[in-house]
C-alpha cells in the first residue's frame, strides 16, 4: 500500500509515520510537508533511511507542485494531517489557516479525484463542534459550531470532504479527535509548554480561571484510529476519537508539576484566550463499536512517559524554543 501522508513532520503526522513503518511492513509512504514553524524533520530521525519512506518539501496549497507529487505516484490513499493547528495563532492571524486548512484540503481533494486515489482520510478535530456545557459529549451528529478561526477552517475542510463524497462520489472519511499528548508535540500547546517551562523554572501561563476542560488522548491511540478509519471506515462517514479522559486545565498543570517535583507557585494566571471554548468531551462509541478501536494508553503512565520524553529530549525542545518561538512567546504572553 502506497500512502500520501501530508504534515508528516508535525506532531501527529510524525508519530503516525513512526507507527505505520513499525507496525505495517506492507506500507510505503510519501511525506509531504511544507516545514512551517512547527514542522521538524528531527521528529523523523531514523525514518529517512527506510526505503519505504520518501520526503517531499511542498505546500499542500500549491496546486502545481502538488500535481507533480501525485503524477505517476499511484497512491492508494491520502491522509491529510497538514494544517495550521494552534488556536491562539489563528486568533492573531487567520489568513494562513484558511489557505492551508481550506484551500490546501480542496487542492488535495481535487488531485485525489483527478488521479483516481481510492481513499481519502481527513484528520479533523472535535473543535468543529464548538463548546459543551458541564455535561454531555460530542457525537458525530452534534451540529458543527466552530468558535475560533482555526476550528472554522477545519469545519470548512470537513464540509468540503462531505461535498466531494456527495457530488463526485469520492471515497473519503473524516476523523475528529480530542486533544492529543505525547512525544514531539510543539511546545506552544498546553502539555509540552507546561512541561518545558517547568523544567526551566519559568512561569506556567494558565488562561482565565483554569477551569476549561479538555479530553486527552495519547497520540499513538489517535494514530491507530486514523489507520482503522483508512482501512475499515465507511465512505462518507465521520468517526469521533477520544479517550473519555476529561481534565480541568488547572488540575492537569498541577499533576504535571507533581510529576516533575516542581512547585505550584510557578502557576501564573494570565488573560483568557478570546472566545475560549469551555469544555470538550468526545463520545467515541461509534469507532469503538464499528471499527473495533480502543485506547491502549492509560493516562497516568502515558503522561509520565511524556514528561520523561521531554526530560530526555531537552536538545530537541530547546532548539524548537529558540528563534521565532521567542518572538511568538513574548507577543502571546509578555512573560
Ligand atoms: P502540528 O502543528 O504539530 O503539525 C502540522 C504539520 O503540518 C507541520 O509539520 C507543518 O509543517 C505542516 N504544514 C502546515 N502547513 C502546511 C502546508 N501548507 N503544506 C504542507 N504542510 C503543512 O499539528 P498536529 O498537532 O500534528 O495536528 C495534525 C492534524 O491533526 C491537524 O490537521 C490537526 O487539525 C489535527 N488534530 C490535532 C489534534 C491535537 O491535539 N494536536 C487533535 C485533533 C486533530
Ligand atoms: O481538541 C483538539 C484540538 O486540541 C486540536 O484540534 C488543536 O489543533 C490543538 O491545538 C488542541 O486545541 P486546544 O486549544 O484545546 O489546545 P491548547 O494546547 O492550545 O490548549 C489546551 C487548553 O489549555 C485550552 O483550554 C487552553 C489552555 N491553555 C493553553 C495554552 C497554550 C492555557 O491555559 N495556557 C496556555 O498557555
Amino acid at each position: 500500500m502506497n500512502l500520501l501522508v501530508t504534515g508528516g513532520a508535525g506532531f501527529i503526522g510524525s508519530n503516525f509515520i513512526h507507527y505505520i513503518l513499525r507496525e505495517h511492513p506492507e506500507v510505503s509512504l510519501v511525506n509531504v510537508d511544507a516545514l512551517t514553524y512547527c514542522g521538524n524533520l528531527e521528529n523523523l530521525s531514523g525514518v529517512e533511511k527506510d526505503p519505504r519512506y520518501r520526503f517531499v518539501k511542498a505546500d499542500i496549497a500549491d496546486a502545481g507542485t502538488m500535481a507533480e507529487v501525485f503524477a505517476g505516484a499511484s497512491f492508494d490513499a491520502v491522509l491529510n494531517f497538514a494544517a495550521e493547528t494552534h488556536v491562539d495563532r489563528s486568533i492573531t492571524g487567520p489568513s494562513v489557516f484558511l489557505r492551508t486548512n481550506v484551500a490546501g484540503t480542496q487542492i488535495l481533494l481535487d488531485l485525489a479525484l483527478k488521479y483516481g486515489v481510492p481513499r481519502f482520510v481527513q484528520v479533523s478535530t472535535d473543535e468543529v463542534y464548538g463548546s459543551l456545557p458541564e455535561t454531555g459529549a460530542f457525537t458525530e451528529t452534534t451540529p458543527l459550531a466552530p468558535n475560533s478561526p482555526y476550528s472554522a477552517s477545519k469545519a470548512s475542510a470537513d464540509l468540503l470532504v462531505r461535498a466531494y463524497v456527495h457530488t463526485y462520489g469520492m471515497d473519503a472519511v473524516v476523523t475528529r479527535c480530542s486533544n492529543n499528548y505525547g512525544p514531539w508535540q510543539f511546545p506552544e500547546k498546553l502539555i509540552p509548554l507546561m512541561i518545558t517551562n517547568a523544567l526551566e523554572d519559568k512561569p506556567l501561563p494558565v488562561y482565565g480561571d483554569g477551569l476549561n476542560v479538555r479530553d486527552w488522548l495519547h497520540v499513538e491511540d489517535h494514530c491507530r484510529a486514523v489507520w482503522l478509519a483508512l482501512e475499515k471506515g465507511v465512505k462518507g462517514e465521520v468517526y469521533n476519537v477520544g479517550g473519555a479522559n476529561e481534565w480541568h486545565n488547572l488540575a492537569l498543570v498541577k499533576e504535571l508539576l507533581a510529576i516533575l517535583g516542581k512547585p505550584e507557585s510557578l502557576i501564573t494566571f494570565v488573560k483568557d484566550r478570546p472566545g475560549h471554548d469551555r469544555r470538550y468531551a468526545i463520545d467515541a462509541s461509534r469507532i469503538r463499536r464499528e471499527l473495533g478501536w480502543r485506547p491502549t494508553y492509560d493516562f497516568a503512565s502515558g503522561l509520565r512517559q511524556t514528561v520523561q520524553w521531554y526530560i530526555e529530549n531537552e536538545t530537541w525542545w530547546r532548539r524548537v524554543k529558540s528563534g521565532e518561538y521567542q518572538k511568538y512567546y513574548q507577543t502571546q504572553y509578555g512573560l
